[in-house]
């Protein structure tokens, strides 16, 4: 298994989560929020995020895939868990790991049922933006780190289902395919 070089180290990553804690908790400490993380690569940084998040929330999850075991894109986005929480009247916030293409968010229509469903509003978080590899326009409202043009993993995003566990986000050596 390679090792992946760092990009972003775990102090460098808890500082900015901290720091998008406190906007979220400003924006919504009014009303309280529901966060929906995109499992599975939204885990680690869900759990580091809600706990800096001062204002009432519950956490829910949803489960979505673009990925096989590939690094490019299939196009096809299943829904495979959706939220258990009733989000009528409530302020919800998506978690994501990353944001490349944006097919995941936008052909999922995740943001669109939850308005559906009577959400007061629904904001999208993401830990990671990759802005260079965009095909569909999406709108995100906090951004952690603009990511390269390079296929990443660890702090919860993986490769085949490996490097989850890697306490920084780095690099993989390898094929990164263009779509
Ligand atoms: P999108 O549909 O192309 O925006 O991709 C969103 C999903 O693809 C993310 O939630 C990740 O699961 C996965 N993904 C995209 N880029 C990367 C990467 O660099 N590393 C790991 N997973 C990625």
């Amino acid at each position: 298994m390679d090792v992946p070089e760092v990009l972003l180290d775990a102090d460098r990553i808890a500082r900015r989560v901290r720091e998008l804690g406190a906007e979220i908790s400003a924006d919504y400490s009014e009303t309280g929020l529901v966060v929906i993380g995109v499992l599975k690569g939204s885990f680690i940084f869900l759990a580091d995020l809600v706990r800096e998040i001062t204002a009432p929330v519950i956490v829910d999850f949803v489960s979505m895939s673009s990925y096989g075991s590939s690094t490019c894109s299939s196009g096809i986005v299943r829904v495979t868990k959706d939220p258990d929480v009733d989000v009528e009247g409530k302020h919800v916030l998506i978690v994501e790991d990353i944001v490349d293409t944006g097919w995941t968010l936008k052909m999922s229509c995740l943001a669109e049922n939850l308005q559906a469903g009577g959400a007061a509003s629904v904001r999208v978080c993401t830990l990671l933006d990759k802005p260079c590899r965009r095909k569909v326009d999406v709108h995100l409202d906090y951004v952690g780190f603009e990511a390269p043009n390079e296929f990443v993993v660890g702090y919860g995003l993986d490769f085949d289902g490996l490097y989850r566990n890697l306490p920084y986000i780095g690099v993989l050596n390898c094929e990164y395919q263009e779509d």
